[in-house]
């Protein structure tokens, strides 16, 4: 089951920015990517230029139809605040 909800501000979002302690948010809602870093058929690389930040953008760019809420799912940190309103 899904832990704790916790809001997270841009400056929270934006210590974790590292391979070993990634976060990132999408669409407003903030995931730890550390475990799927792994496992992103786009690479490691691609994938670290979207931590620490909020990658609706980047992440839009490439790939607007990835299923991300599914394979993501376990690993919600939750929503971004102060967040400008939902991109889509
Ligand atoms: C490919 C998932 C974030 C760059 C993919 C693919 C998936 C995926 C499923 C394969 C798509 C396909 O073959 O149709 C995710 C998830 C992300 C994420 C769940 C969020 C955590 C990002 C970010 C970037 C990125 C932030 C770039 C800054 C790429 C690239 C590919 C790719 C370049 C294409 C690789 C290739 O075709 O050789 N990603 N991605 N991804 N991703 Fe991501």
């Amino acid at each position: 089951t899904q832990g704790r909800i916790i809001p997270v501000t841009p400056e929270e979002l934006s210590k974790h920015n590292t391979r070993n302690d990634a976060w990132m948010a999408i669409r407003g809602v903030v995931y730890n990517v550390t475990r799927y870093m792994d496992f992103h058929p786009g690479g490691v690389d691609e994938l670290m230029r979207g931590v620490g930040k909020d990658a609706t953008k980047l992440f839009n760019e490439v790939h607007a139809w990835v299923n991300y809420q599914q394979l993501l799912n376990k690993c919600v940190i939750g929503p971004l605040k102060h967040s400008k309103k939902v991109e889509k």
